[in-house]
Order: structure tokens, then sequence, then C-alpha cells
């Protein structure tokens, strides 16, 4: 297929994934991008040999036919809403709104014009993800009866140039890193049933440590400590911690427990990892993710560490669905289900009581092995 020639609305600290992506990438060509600082734009597409211009401009322009969404959380439904408008697919960063109502309608109007919505995160794509899936589908650990993740940290105002939106609507563990969280979990067991929670804050202000705005204090209005129980359709259930409260912790992003072992998966913030499977009560064992694509280590982190970092695959596999004909994978249903799950925890713990998720999306097909973004251009890339 030809590249895709695709725009980027949304210029800051993320963006260079994308445009780095795009560079290395045969199904796409980031061809322009806009901003609301104009400058950033002009920096970027200085950089990875884009053209800058104004949203309208890049909105008009005829050649691209699928656009980025990397603005903050409460700009991504208008912003996915103009790009629809303007009869161009979106895939648009986490979450999908900052509101569940936003979100549906972004969804009603794709649907209105037959356009594709497409979301981040796409890690639960990731070899480690796709391996564990592998484990489940194929009864390694028997039925999955029960479940424990945790997404724990001391918050992001240490790190983030500009951290204010992560505690604005929107934003918190729940919606900000969350996406990770309930994805990953719904590609290994499907579709939530019902949910419950209790939501707390735990600072009502937060200073920023990192620069340029060290010392300035942010209101917090959001959830930064959430304890909740997911309910899947499958019968199995589990519970969720969600902070970003805690200096210091042991817990494991996720143990999964079938009725014939259990199942380590990493941190779904990542492509890659370590998974590891008990026969019963047997020793762990080591899984093989080496056949999977996107798992080898590629970029090193701020502590050294190398990590598998294959960010906008989604957008790829959904480039070369629109093409195919088929289904995309990180997609506008998948990700309203997991806002509809975000917003329960939260109205399950202001209400006390078990919130019923209603949206019943697909599960994503798994991934077919091999390397590489050839893996989305396969006829078996196809299979559910
Ligand atoms: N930073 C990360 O490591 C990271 C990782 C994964 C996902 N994300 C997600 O990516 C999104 C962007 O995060 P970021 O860290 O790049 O934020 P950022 O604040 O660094 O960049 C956002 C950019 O969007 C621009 N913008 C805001 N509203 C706009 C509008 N209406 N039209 C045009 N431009 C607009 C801002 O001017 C800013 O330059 C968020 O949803 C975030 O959750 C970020």
């Amino acid at each position: 297929m030809p590249p895709v020639a695709i725009g980027i609305i949304g210029c800051g600290n993320i963006s260079d994934s994308y445009f780095k992506g795009a560079a290395s990438s045969k199904i796409v060509s980031a061809t322009t991008c806009a901003d609301l600082k104009h400058e950033l734009a002009e920096e970027k597409a200085e950089t990875y040999g884009a053209k800058a211009m104004s949203v309208d401009a890049l909105l008009a322009d005829k050649a691209v036919s699928i656009v980025i969404n990397l603005t903050v959380p409460l700009a991504h439904a208008e912003v996915s809403r103009r790009i629809l408008e303007a009869g161009k697919h979106v895939y648009t960063e986490k979450p999908l709104a900052a509101r569940l109502a936003d979100a549906r309608q972004v969804l009603e109007l794709a649907g209105a014009k037959g356009l594709r919505v497409g979301s981040a995160p796409d890690t639960f794509m990731g070899a480690a993800h796709q391996a564990a899936r592998r484990a489940i589908d194929d009864g390694k650990i028997g039925r999955v009866v029960a479940g424990a993740a945790a997404v724990i940290s001391r918050g992001m105002e240490h790190w983030h140039p500009n951290p204010e939106f992560f505690f604005k609507p929107g934003g918190g563990p729940i919606l900000d890193v969350g996406p990770y969280y309930f994805t990953q979990l719904i590609n290994l067991l499907g579709p939530v049933a019902r949910v419950t929670a209790v939501a707390t804050r735990g600072l009502p202000k937060r200073t920023v440590t990192s620069e340029p705005l060290a010392g300035s204090l942010i209101d917090v209005e959001v959830a930064t400590s959430v304890n909740g129980v997911l309910e899947f359709v499958s019968g199995a259930n589990v519970t969720l911690t969600a902070s970003w409260d805690v200096w210091k912790h042991t817990r494991l992003p996720f143990e999964i427990y079938g009725t014939e072992g259990s199942l380590l998966v990493p941190d779904p913030n990542f492509f890659g990892g370590d998974v590891e499977i008990s026969e019963q009560d047997g020793d762990w064992q080591a899984v093989d993710i080496e056949a999977f694509p996107f798992g080898t280590p590629n970029r090193p982190t701020s502590k050294g560490d190398m990590v598998a970092d294959y960010r906008m695959i989604g957008l790829l596999d959904m480039a070369a669905a629109i093409h195919a004909g088929r289904p995309h994978r990180a997609s506008g249903a998948l990700a309203l289900h997991t806002m509809e799950v975000m917003e329960g925890l939260q109205t399950a713990s202001d209400t006390g009581r078990h919130v019923v998720i209603e949206t019943r999306p697909e599960r994503p097909a798994p991934l077919p092995l091999g390397s590489g973004e050839e893996v989305f251009l396969q006829a078996d890339s196809k299979a559910a």
C-alpha cells in the first residue's frame, strides 16, 4: 500500500514518539502538523521534515486522510470532532475524551460519517501482552477466576514540563494511566460487566518540582488514589489499585489467577517485559515472547534501562486496516468501553454502589506472529 499522509495536531511532549514512529514507517508519512503554539509546530516540522500550518489549514489539506490528536485530554473530544467534521479519520491519544458523554458523541459522529476512530493505548499489541493473551487463550492457566492490577507512583509533577493537565478532568491515575491497564485487561479477559470503587484525593494541591515550572502549585480536581473491583462478562473479577500518592510499594502490575495456574504480566505502559507463568503451585516459568512482534527493547529510560517502545503501532494497524477493509485493534469502541469503566469507578465511589457497564466491544484480534509493521499487512492480520 502507498504511505498514508497523516497530520498531527498537538506538538507537545509525546509528539516526538509519533514523528519518529512515522519516520521509520512505510505505512504512514507525517506530512503536516499544527499546535495552538505555532512555534512548537514549526520546531517539530523542521526537525522531522513536515509542514507546520494552522489547525484549520491542516484540516483543509485534502492529501491528509488520518489526523492524530495529541492535544491535552480536555481538548480531545473537540479536536477529534473537528477532524471528523473535516472528513478525516482520527487517531487520538488517550483518553478518548475527558468525559464519557463526549466520547460517545465522537463515536456517534464517526459512525454517521463512516469514518474510523482509533485511540491509544496500543501497548496491549506489544509482544509481552500478546504472549500473555496467547497463554490465556490456549488455556495454560485454565479458566481465569480473579486477578490483581496495580498502577502506583508518586505522580507526574516531578518530571513533566507542564504537568497541570494530569490533575484536571481527564487526568488522574484512572484516566491518565488507567487506559493502559484497562485496555490490557480487556485484551486478556474480554469486556467488563460491572465495577465498584472507593476514590479519594490524597492532596488538595500539588507542588511542581520539574522545570520550568518548579515551585508552582496545581489545584487537584480529580481522585488520585482509587481502589476498585472489576467484574468481567466472563465471570472473572480483578482488583485495581491506581494511585499517585505513594512513595514506595511492592505491588506487581498484573497477577492473573486461573483454575490451573497463575500468570504475571509486565507493566502495560511498555510493549515488552517479563511474562511468567506457574502450573498450579509450581515454580514461575518465563514465557517466551520472542516470536511476537514489538517486544525488542529499543529505547533507554531516564534510569538507563532499555524498554520496548513502539507507540503508534495502533495507528499503523488502523491505516493498514482501512486499506484492507478490516477492523482495527486500538478501536474507538474499545476506548469507549474503557471510558465507561473509568467513569463507572468514580460514579461507584460517589454513589456507594456497583455500576453496570453497558458497552460490549469485541476483543481486539490477536496479532499474528512475525516482526515489525509487516504484520499489519499480512492477510492473517484479520484473524480474530
Ligand atoms: N507525555 C507522555 O509521556 C505521554 C505518554 C502517553 C500519552 N500521552 C498523552 O498524550 C497527550 C498529550 O500529552 P503531552 O505530554 O504531549 O502534552 P503537552 O502538554 O506536552 O502537549 C500538548 C500540546 O497540545 C497543544 N494543544 C492543546 N489544545 C490544542 C488545540 N485545541 N489545538 C491544537 N493544539 C492544542 C498544546 O499547545 C500542547 O503543545 C495527552 O492526552 C497525554 O495523556 C502523553
